[in-house]
């Protein structure tokens, strides 16, 4: 199955950069070398065994964007599974943005009616004023522009982990099958006496699910039925706490995956390959593993009594249903 993602937005705004942060696992600072892109730039990314992001990179130079709305319009925006618009948090041409913003949406709209809309404010780290006041403030101006139709808005920046939250999230909602995935999780979750079990991709350490869906990923506020529901910022912190079943730490999928990847490229430098980490700390373990071709598992346990063979055996069990 393959889902057209769109990824729009101003020249400069960054969507190059966030590609090749999360599917290339490039750091922030090369992205300061890269060029404008030119026309559009086509990636396939295997996402899931049979899920194929085709990823659209729309260069935002004028010139490109009216040859999107006018000669290619039908080409960009028939069969897309999810637009993502890209406005720069600091841009001094907020207007013309939204302008090209809501003649993508009419095409959009026009050739592919089911798409969802995710909209990133991105760069704030630059922000100076309070950066949630900020993003309030842009976030109805962009609710006021797309009308009546559900938009789901994040806070980005490349600095930190909200980006990978948001991608994380838009992610999730392309998965076919994801809720079939949170009850097997939720099944091993049991099996293994956890606290929680997360699933991740393979290349980028997205999360796909996890055991404990209703509080995990902030997806569930994208699938939004009435227009006025947008996800809350997740660019304003919460504050930190331990990881411990009763209160765990809200970033705790974004720093693992960053922790994870780190070590996966330190193993690749001395040309060793990756396959499985277990962590035995004060008060618990993790056991993280190949699940599929395409994912790993993490499993969290808090109970000292639990072996870590166990947890491995419970995972080998459970790959055919993952398959
Ligand atoms: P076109 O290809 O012309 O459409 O531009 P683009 O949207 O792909 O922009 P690109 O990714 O090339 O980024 C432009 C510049 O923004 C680069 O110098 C990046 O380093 C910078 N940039 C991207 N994301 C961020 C961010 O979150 N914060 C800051 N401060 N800079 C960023």
């Amino acid at each position: 199955m393959k889902k057209k993602v769109l990824l729009m937005g101003a020249s400069g705004s960054g969507k190059t950069s966030m590609r090749s942060l999360i599917f290339s696992n490039n750091p922030a600072s090369s992205t300061a070398r890269l060029g404008a892109t030119i026309d559009v730039e086509q990636n396939h990314v295997r996402f899931l065994g049979d899920l194929i992001l085709n990823l659209w990179d729309c260069g935002g130079q004028d010139a490109f964007m009216d040859s999107y709305l006018t000669t290619q319009r039908s080409t960009i925006f028939q069969h897309v599974g999810v637009m993502i618009y890209v406005f720069d948090a600091e841009t001094r041409e907020m207007n013309k943005d939204l302008e090209y913003y809501r003649d993508c949406l009419d095409s959009l709209t026009q050739y592919s009616p089911e798409a969802a809309v995710f909209l990133l404010v991105h760069k704030m780290d630059l922000v100076q004023e309070p950066k949630t006041t900020m993003f309030e403030k842009k976030r109805e101006e962009v609710q006021k522009a797309s009308g009546d139709v559900i938009i789901t808005v994040f806070g980005t920046s490349i600095y930190d982990e909200s980006l990978y939250r948001a991608w994380s999230s838009i992610v999730h909602t392309l998965i076919p099958n994801a809720a079939v995935l949170n009850k097997h999780l939720n099944i091993v979750a049991a099996a293994c006496s956890a606290t929680e079990v997360i699933l991740f991709e393979r290349t980028t350490f997205l999360v796909i699910a996890t055991s404990t869906a209703s509080s995990s990923l902030p997806a569930s506020a994208s699938t939004t039925s009435s227009p006025s529901s947008i996800s809350s910022p997740t660019y304003t912190s919460s504050p930190p706490s331990p990881l411990d079943p009763h209160q765990m730490h809200p970033k705790r999928y974004e720093r693992t995956s960053e922790l994870i990847k780190a070590f996966k490229w330190s193993c690749s430098r001395v040309r060793e390959e990756f396959h499985s980490l277990e962590l035995d700390m004060y008060d618990f373990t993790a056991v993280l593993d190949e699940m599929t071709r395409n994912t790993y598992v993490m499993v969290v346990v808090h109970d000292p009594t639990i072996e870590t063979a166990a947890i491995r055996l419970n995972i080998r069990m459970a790959r055919k249903k993952f398959e």
